[in-house]
Parts: C-alpha cells; sequence; structure tokens
C-alpha cells in the first residue's frame, strides 16, 4: 500500500497496524484563493519598497525590531505568519506554493511587502531530510541518529554536529530546522527513539542543547520538539499520558528545559499526543504555564505537522503557529484564526503574541538579517565531521580480548546486514539521503515512512582497507549454513544485524528476520565472534554467552561503515557510552510492550506512566534489576583508573573533583559519570546522573576534572511550591563507570536550596 505524507501521520498500515479515516487524495490541486478566505499575504501583497523600515534597524533589539514590524503589519499579514504549509509537490498537497523548497516538511509565506523572510523548513536531527516525493532525492551528509551522538556524551561534538548539518539547511535554503528531538526514551519499543537523547533528563537535555546550539550558529532557527511526553508511536495521535506533574518535571519536562537552556532554540514543536487528557498543542499547563511563564521560553511554538485540533483552544492555551496544512478546508488557521478572532473568541493580543515571537526568533538568530540561499556544499569536509560522531558515538558493548582486530589475524568472515554495501539509517521524516544514494534499492515499505534506507558507507570494504593484509570473506547471512562454514573458516567472524525503526510505528525489541538464529549459527561455529548491532535502540541479546565481542553502532550516518571499521581495527579506540539501558528481558520493562495495542484505530486510550520520574536505570536501580547492559556502560581498549574524589559546596554549586589516569597502552577518552542520592533516600530512584565529563588522555597521563552538579538534579519537585527544592542534608557523590557500578564515593552535606522558575 501507498501511503501518502500527511495520512501517514496520524495512521499508519505497518506491523498490524491499520490506516484508517484516510480522506481520498486528490488528483487536482486547486488554487489556493479559490478556497482560502484569506490570502497569504506573500500573495497578495505589494512589491516592497526599497527603502529600509523602522524594524530593521540591526542596532536595536530584536525584540523592539519584532515589535515594530508588528505595529506595520496588517492583520492578513499578522495571519500569513501562523500558517504554515507542507512543501512537498504532491497531488495531495492542495496548496504547492512555488516558493516552497521541493521535498520538504514546509513553508510558510513572508511579508515581501515589509521585507520579512518566507520560513522555509526541513527536518531534522541527522541531517537535511527529504520528504521523498519522486526520485532523485536531495543528498545531504547524514549524521548518525541522535541515540549514537548522545552516546558519545560529547557536547562539543554533538556542536559541531549541529554546526555542520545547520549549514547544509542553510546552503539548501532552509531557515528553520526542525531539530532537536528529546523526548526520554521509557520503552525502548519506540519506532523514534534513535531520533532521541536515550533515557536521562541531564544527558538528554545537554547533547540535544549542543545539537540546536549548533544548528542555529548558521543564523538559522532550531525546533525543540516534541513537546512533550510524546514516548510513543503507536497511537500517537489518541494516545492521553497520565503523568504525577511533579514526576513529569523531574523527567521529561527537565530534559526539554536543559535542553531549551543551554541550546536556546527559536521554536518549539509541540506533539500529537494528550498530556493528562489534553493535546498537548492545546495544553494550557504545558505551553503557557511550564514553557512560557516558568521557563520563559520567549520563541514560539509550533504544532507537529496536523497536531492542531481546536483553534480556540490552540491559540488561547500557547500555540503561536499552525504547521503542515496541505490540504483545502482541513484546518487552516488563516480562515479560522481570523473568524475566531472577529468572534472575540480569540483576543487581538494573542495574535500580535504569535506574530511578535515568531518575528523575535527569526530576528534573533539571523534569519532575517542574513538570508538564506542556496549555496554548495563542501562533503568531503562534512563526512569528516559525521564519522568523527560516528567514532565517538559506537558503543563497545562486550569485548572477551577480540578486538581491537591486529595485524595478525589474517582471516576474517563479514556476515550478514548488508554490511557488502552499507549501514542502516531509521525511517519517517527524519530521513536523511546520504550521497551516493540507497545502497540496498528495493525495500519497502513503499509509500512513507519508507523506504527502509542503507546509505552507501560499506563496512566490508573500510575494513578491507584498514586490514589489507587479511582475507576479508563476506556472506550475505541468508543462508545460515553457508553463514556458519564462513565462521568456521576464518580466525575472527564479524555479524552484522540490523533492525529498521521508523517514525509511526513501534517496534519489538527482538531482532528481525531471524538474526537471533544467524548470530547463534555463526557463534557456534567460530567462538571468536563478535556481533555489530545496527539498531534504533536497544534490542535483546539472547546469544551474548555465545559470542566473544559485541558493538553497538546504531545507526551510524554517512561515514558509518568506515567508523565502524577503524573501530573494530582499533585505529579507533571506542568511547561511546550506552545513553539508554539495555534490558535482560521483556518483564524487566514497565510496559512489556508499548501501550494500545489491540485498540482500535480511531479510538484514544491512555498509557499510565506509573514509574513516573524512574524512567531507565532509576527505574532498574530502584527495583533491584540487573539489566543485559547498563546505562552509561560502554568499554575501552586501554584501562583507566579514577580517584582523588572530593566534593564541595562552592558558591552555593555542588562541585565534584577527581583524577583520572589512562593507565592502559594506547590513547582514549574516558567518559566519567557523577551520579548523587541522598543519605536519607526519598527519590524516585537511589540514584540520578549529576554530572558527567568525557577526557581524552594519552597513555600514563592524567587529568584533575571538576564537575558541576545540576541542583535540580539534587532537588524534588514540589508541586505546592511550584519549584525544585535540595532539601539539607548528607548527600552521596559515586563516580561509577555506569547506572549500576558501586563506584567509589563521598559524601556532602548541602544546604536547603530552592530553585525558583524564571518568572
Ligand atoms: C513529525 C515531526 C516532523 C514533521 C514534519 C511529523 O510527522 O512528527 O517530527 O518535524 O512531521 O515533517
Amino acid at each position: 500500500m501507498t501511503i501518502t505524507r500527511p495520512l501517514a501521520l496520524s495512521f499508519i498500515a505497518l506491523l498490524g497496524m491499520s490506516q484508517a479515516g484516510c480522506p481520498a487524495p486528490s488528483s487536482s490541486a486547486p488554487s489556493h484563493s479559490a478556497t482560502a478566505k484569506v490570502s497569504p499575504a506573500a500573495v497578495k501583497s505589494a512589491a516592497p519598497t526599497s527603502a529600509p523600515m523602522a524594524w530593521q534597524d540591526k542596532q536595536l533589539s530584536p525584540d523592539q525590531r519584532a515589535e515594530l514590524l508588528l505595529q506595520a503589519m496588517t492583520e492578513d499579514e499578522k495571519l500569513t505568519l501562523v500558517t504554515g504549509y507542507f512543501g512537498v509537490q504532491q497531488a495531495w498537497n492542495h496548496y504547492n506554493f512555488k516558493e516552497a523548497r521541493p521535498q520538504s516538511a514546509g513553508f510558510v509565506a513572508g511579508v515581501p511587502r515589509l521585507g520579512f523572510t518566507a520560513q522555509w523548513q526541513t527536518d531534522a536531527g541527522s541531517g537535511v531530510a527529504t520528504q521523498r516525493e519522486a526520485p532523485p532525492e536531495l543528498e545531504r551528509t547524514a549524521l548518525p541518529s541522535g541515540l549514537l551522538t548522545a552516546a558519545t556524551w560529547n557536547p562539543p561534538l554533538a556542536e559541531r554536529s549541529g554546526a555542520m548539518i545547520g549549514s547544509e539547511a542553510r546552503a539548501s535554503g532552509f531557515n528553520v530546522m526542525l531539530a532537536g528531538g528529546v523526548n526520554l526514551m521509557r520503552d525502548p519499543g519506540n519506532g523514534r527513539n534513535f531520533e532521541y537523547g536515550g533515557e536521562d533528563p541531564l544527558l538528554a537535555g545537554t547533547m540535544v542543547g549542543a545539537l540546536v546550539r549548533g544548528i542555529q550558529q548558521n543564523h538559522i532557527v532550531a525546533t525543540v520538539k516534541h513537546f512533550a511526553l510524546n514516548n510513543q508511536e503507536r497511537g500517537r495521535d489518541r494516545v492521553n499520558v497520565v503523568i504525577d506533574e511533579a514526576a513529569a518535571r523531574m523527567s521529561d519536562l527537565l530534559a526539554f528545559q536543559i535542553a531549551i537552556e543551554r541550546g536556546d532554540p527559536g521554536s518549539i514543536m509541540c506533539s500529537y499526543n494528550l498530556v493528562n487528557g489534553v493535546y498537548a498543542c492545546q495544553n494550557a499547563w504545558l505551553l503557557n504555564q511550564v514553557l512560557k511563564k516558568d521557563w520563559g521560553f520567549k520563541g514560539y511554538v509550533m504544532t507537529d505537522w496536523g497536531a492542531q485540533h481546536d483553534t480556540v483552544l490552540n491559540a488561547n492555551n500557547g500555540l503561536d503557529q499552525e504547521t503542515g496544512v496541505a490540504e483545502t478546508g482541513k484546518y487552516v488557521w488563516l480562515d479560522k484564526l481570523a473568524a475566531a478572532i472577529r468572534a472575540k473568541q480569540v483576543p487581538q493580543a494573542r495574535l500580535d503574541d504569535m506574530v511578535r515571537r515568531i518575528a523575535r526568533s527569526l530576528i534573533e538568530k539571523g534569519a532575517v538579517d542574513d538570508p538564506v540561499s542556496p549555496a554548495p556544499i563542501d562533503f568531503a569536509a562534512h563526512a569528516q565531521v559525521t564519522q568523527a560522531d560516528a567514532e565517538e558515538g559506537i558503543v563497545l558493548l562486550k569485548n572477551q580480548g577480540v578486538l581491537p582486530l591486529t595485524e595478525t589475524v589474517k582471516r576474517i568472515a563479514v556476515i550478514g546486514g548488508h554490511a557488502d554495501v552499507g549501514v542502516l539509517s531509521g525511517g519517517g521524516s527524519a530521513q536523511v539521503y546520504a550521497p551516493g544514494g540507497i545502497a540496498v534499492p528495493g525495500l519497502g515499505p513503499k509509500g512513507w515512512p519508507g523506504p527502509t534506507v542503507y546509505s552507501k558507507s560499506s563496512p566490508l570494504e573500510a575494513l578491507r582497507a584498514e586490514l589489507p593484509k587479511a582475507s576479508i570473506s563476506w556472506q550475505s547471512g541468508t543462508d545460515l549454513k553457508a553463514a556458519a562454514s564462513a565462521a568456521r573458516e576464518a580466525e575472527i567472524a564479524l555479524v552484522f544485524v540490523t533492525q529498521w525503526t521508523t517514525e509511526s510505528a513501534d517496534f519489538p525489541i527482538t531482532l528481525p528476520d531471524e538474526q537471533d538464529q544467524l548470530v547463534a549459527a555463526v557463534a557456534r561455529a567460530n567462538k571468536h565472534t563478535v556481533v555489530v548491532l545496527e539498531t534504533g535502540g536497544p534490542v535483546l541479546t539472547p546469544w551474548l554467552d555465545q559470542v566473544a565481542g559485541v558493538v553497538e553502532a546504531w545507526y551510524p550516518g554517512s561515514r558509518g561503515g568506515t567508523a565502524i571499521a577503524r573501530v573494530l581495527s582499533g585505529a579507533v579506540n571506542p568511547s561511546g557510552h550506552l545513553p539508554v539501558t539495555f534490558p535482560r528481558s521483556l518483564e524487566q520493562l514497565p510496559r512489556p510492550q508499548t501501550a494500545g495495542e489491540g485498540v482500535p484505530d480511531g479510538t484514544h486510550f491512555e498509557v499510565h506512566y506509573d514509574e513516573g520520574a524512574a524512567v531507565g536505570y532509576r527505574r532498574y536501580t530502584k527495583k533491584g534489576l540487573v539489566p543485559q547492559f547498563s546505562f552509561g556502560h560502554g568499554l575501552s581498549y586501554t584501562t583507566f583508573v579514577e580517584n582523588k574524589l572530593s566534593a564541595r559546596v562552592d558558591n552555593g554549586e555542588l562541585k565534584v573533583t577527581f583524577t583520572v589516569r589512562n593507565t592502559g597502552k594506547r590513547p582514549g577518552k574516558r567518559v566519567a559519570q557523577i551520579y548523587v542520592s541522598p543519605e536519607a533516600g526519598g527519590w524516585e530512584s537511589p540514584r540520578r546522573l549529576g554530572a558527567f565529563g568525557k577526557v581524552e588522555l594519552a597513555p600514563g597521563a592524567s587529568q584533575e576534572l571538576t564537575l558541576t552538579v545540576d541542583p535540580r538534579l539534587l532537588a524534588i519537585y514540589e508541586t505546592q511550591r511550584q519549584a525544585f527544592r535540595v532539601a539539607p542534608g548528607s548527600y552521596r557523590v559515586t563516580l561509577a563507570a555506569n547506572a549500576h557500578d558501586a563506584g567509589q564515593g563521598v559524601t556532602v552535606t548541602l544546604p536547603e536550596r530552592v530553585i525558583a522558575p524564571k518568572q
């Protein structure tokens, strides 16, 4: 079945889920003016005047300029800025604006009369994505998945990666990038986990914030999404997430808060789901109270594509821009909001506030004074950036003396996962088509969110280049006997296994297509078997005891094959650490299956986050569950020793100092992790990640590090106070290798502290 994009937004026939409520795509594209009561100002406006206008004065602040612009606008022009359209040129898109960038996520007309820019919107966190329209797809550098970037635990690297994809967005004519995603991993089966930053609010918020900062260095707007608690894809537009306020503030919302503080995004995208009974895009608590009031967010809130439901509630409860309009008469703020304002259901001041926010963000981020225009892209330089990201986020999970592959290894068998031609990427709106085209053509699904895309970066070829003296054989893995016999003839067998995940569907966390059997068969034939995983998130590893090594390569991006080969060969010393916990079995999960299984299409259902703020390792440690691989886990080819741990309160902040030494024979990078816990207990979990730092050390070298613990991670959110409060008393500060490692600890006494909201 072919699924067109806007239809697929809500309902998708994949993995047993069925599609419903699909209006038939129209073959003719009626002109906008024939159906809409108000035409976009871009269409109506007179030619721009050449004399500079008051709002264009660069000496003024973005707020002042936005205000002057607002005052110069007609009502129609204001309405223009708050309505966005799909950018794809398809029959089902009734608004095929010629100014829209083809195959893009969206377009918002500008106001030429006042010299105000249009908004060209592109997805997403791994680079400039392409809404599949018709080949040839726009080819752009693909970063690894967001989860891999989070696994680097290296914010400056994430920032550099963001700067790279932002520059490609700018060079492709986009001034709004719909990245970065920071929904916490509560359910490992969520099809979009690959787009996000993992299960911990500090790590996810910090890493995504860094990516956003990098993107915006290009004078474009970035978008933190999907606000909030959009942690599953199944029934994403009808699932009501039920969660206690304090728990939300200490987990999912904290991740957003940190990402917003660190990244200062121009916009936020509200999500499809309901939160405590109210759609996120018309949820006054989420948008007006938490985001705009408590956190002081000055940018604008856009809907996820099609997430608007009620003009008046959307407008009054904090939405600033409707996006992704594709069908006439379905939902167009341009018309409906105008009518609601005339009927005094929405105050004029609310529309003015929306416009001010949108204009301010575009001015403040530089998109107005430094207009985007298509420009050449240095793909060779950008390949280095994505490769560096991949090389730091690949995680060595297990190694029984089998890696790195030394020059003495003469016969290697590479098996499975299309490793002869490419590496896997995640599907949906975030799909980036990497340079060189699709490595494995013809894979489904035929319609959106397909196809399954392998980028052309062959681990096999890269291994042959890395290890020219070894003879490296290839087996596709489809024939178990042939795979086993190739493994038997080799000294080392490398089995590549993959799982495609995508927006709009959730997945079992078991490897598909009998790949577990493939691993088991190869492991039986060769005890020096190393498994390379290319997955969107955690998967079960039933063969773990039978293999000598495991490497998690996630979706490693345009240069993923090279990065994998360099980690396996030892040219790169692995330094990635898990941003998520790998369960030992489904029973360890709060929800062995994501909620909504079997609920008929169109029916609302609830998911109760009874685990509260105990997300991921916080819940495992609370319940005494031993996972397969812990959050924070990651091996190296060298060894490190950490000592001289001390903690003190300095100017009200908890500072932790320690020394890291590389005690092995290779240079390497260490991720130091500080966990905190109150000696009196009382948190949702025995420990939380309080701070982290990554340091690069030559063999024998050591370095002293001082990290500051974010006070919110020492606090409980008190709803009565509407603030985080650190209770006075003794706290344990632990320097550990991962969330389950006992590590070494010191005790520190903290005074009471109340962290008031921003405003
Ligand atoms: C996704 C968003 C995306 C938008 C535009 C939606 O389906 O949920 O993440 O930015 O489409 O492509």
